[in-house]
């Protein structure tokens, strides 16, 4: 199984505006029409909870969206079999239970803490990062709080739009 990391950032690394959830407030529409693709085209999507709490979206037979959390009883309203998950597993054995299952690929959506548990286990096969031509100063990048020492190679960059928007993927060279 494919594990693919996705964020938009920007020029200075920030995943957030100055700590404000909403990314499409400063995200291009370039990269917000790339998100949506590769968002439908992805069966199994995973996020932690204030990812899952900052957004809005519509459960659908065609994603099994995975919540992480400690506390999966909270939402237990918010369930939708087989389509909205919320599940208290580690990273590894979240990835376990879909290898198993014979899932192609798992899409990682963040946010930052949930990034960063995958990338300490190693996780993570490719990073798929928009870059935005900005620079916020302050916000959060999307690893964080741990010592990582981790080999990307570039396999793929293209600029979207006149002011320079990079849609890049990188594979995580494993050790
Ligand atoms: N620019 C981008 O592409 C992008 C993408 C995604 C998110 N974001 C932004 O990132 C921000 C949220 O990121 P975040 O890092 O604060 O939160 P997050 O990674 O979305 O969620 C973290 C929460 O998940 C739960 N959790 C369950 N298992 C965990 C584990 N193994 N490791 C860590 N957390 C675990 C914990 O909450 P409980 O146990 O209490 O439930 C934890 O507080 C939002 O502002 C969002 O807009 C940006």
């Amino acid at each position: 199984m494919k594990t693919i990391l996705i964020f938009v950032s920007s020029l200075d690394g920030k995943v957030t505006k100055w700590g404000e959830p909403n990314v499409r407030l400063w995200s291009s529409h370039q990269d917000q029409d790339y998100y949506k693709k590769v968002w439908n085209d992805s069966k199994l999507i995973v996020m932690g909870s204030t990812t899952y709490n900052d957004d809005t979206f519509n459960p659908s037979p065609d994603h099994q969206i995975i919540i992480m959390t400690s506390d999966p009883k909270k939402y237990k309203s918010a369930v939708v079999a087989g389509q909205i998950e919320f599940t208290s597993e580690t990273p590894v054995e979240l990835y376990s239970r879909f290898m198993k299952k014979g899932y192609p690929q798992m899409l990682v959506v963040g946010g930052p803490h949930i990034a960063t548990s995958f990338l300490r286990e190693q996780l993570i096969d490719e990073l798929w990062l928009t870059i935005e031509p900005k620079i916020f100063g302050m916000g959060a990048n999307f690893a964080i709080d741990a010592k990582l020492d981790i080999d990307t190679r570039l396999i793929q960059y293209e600029k979207v739009n006149d002011q320079g928007t990079l849609i890049t993927k990188y594979a995580v060279l494993k050790k």
